[in-house]
């Protein structure tokens, strides 16, 4: 069923179904459990995006290394991760390596995320598969490092029957660039089928996303207080309700992630339609008086 008011495009409708996967509820944590117990089921989110920021200035605060910084942000991947499974949460899309990070940080740097990457499935697998946890990636993969292409389409290959959360790594992703990806598939398909730019509408860019399987998401959050999207899932996000917290992303839990969809629930979305406490609406027309001075 389509959400009241959302968007027609990015309804499960367009892609695959958004079945929810069986929770675990007993496996949360005792704190996680009681946050959990305040949450409306029927109003979970279908699929919450992190911006997984922080790693250096968590690092920094302890006189460490950056790299111990991303380290530990690894770590915290996990056990978001398996708090998403057991709450049946479809789909996660967590920010691990973006198109700038590739261009902009240090060669060391970027070689160390690399091979922490690989360590990270290498190490992990195995936890996925217990968790049910279907592993996906999108950006421009094909160019990674070929030994990173290789353990990803491998994790991808080992989970791609599980049947949980669907968690996507975006790597070596920039939403600018995914978007001249999808032009660039468009104008091929609008030169072969002969298309008028009248044609063309917002479901015909949706489908030539990285994204076009899933929902949109309904909740983006970013990690360590910066109010900024930084180039992430620029088209997904027209409707997606923001969470910004300050703690850094190694500090981050998977009882962060239930307030987060605490706070979410509160919230009263209306994809730029009528809210319920919005006023009373006049329905002649005839009656409304504009006024401008
Ligand atoms: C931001 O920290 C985070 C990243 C550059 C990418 C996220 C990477 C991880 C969480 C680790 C590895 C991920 C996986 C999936 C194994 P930052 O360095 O920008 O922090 P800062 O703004 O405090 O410097």
């Amino acid at each position: 069923m389509q959400p009241k008011g959302e968007p027609l495009y990015s309804s499960a409708a367009t892609g695959t179904p958004t079945t929810r996967p069986p929770t675990r509820i007993d496996e949360l944590s005792a704190e996680e459990r009681a946050v959990y117990s305040t949450l409306k089921p029927e109003g979970l989110p279908r699929h919450v995006a992190i911006i997984m920021d922080g790693n250096g200035r968590w690092a920094g605060r302890r006189s460490l290394k950056r790299f111990l910084g991303h380290q530990q942000g690894a770590k915290t991947v996990q056990f978001v991760t398996e708090t998403a499974a057991r709450i049946g949460l479809p789909w996660l899309t967590l920010y691990a390596f973006s198109l700038e990070n590739n261009l902009r940080r240090p060669r060391a740097e970027v070689s160390f995320l690399m091979r922490l990457l690989k360590t990270y499935l290498d190490d992990n697998l195995e936890r996925m598969m217990k968790n049910n946890i279907r592993l996906c990636s999108i950006g421009r993969t094909h160019d990674l490092p070929p030994d990173v292409q290789e353990r990803m389409r491998a994790a991808e290959e080992a989970t791609s029957q599980n049947t949980g959360t669907t968690l996507t790594l975006a790597l070596n992703y920039g939403a600018r660039s995914e978007l001249v990806d999808a032009f660039r598939k468009l104008a091929e398909e609008v030169k072969h089928k002969h298309l008028s730019p009248e044609q063309i509408g917002e479901e015909d860019i949706h489908r030539h996303l990285y994204t076009a399987h899933m929902p949109d998401p309904d909740l983006l959050i970013r990690t360590s207080g910066e109010l900024r999207v930084s180039n992430f899932l620029l088209w997904q996000i027209a409707y997606t309700e923001i969470f910004v917290t300050e703690r850094f992303w190694p500090d981050f839990r998977g009882i962060h992630l239930l307030e987060a969809i605490a706070d979410f629930q509160r919230r009263e979305r209306r994809y730029g339609g009528i809210g319920e406490s919005c006023g009373e609406v006049e329905e002649d027309p005839e009656r409304m008086k504009v006024a401008v001075s």
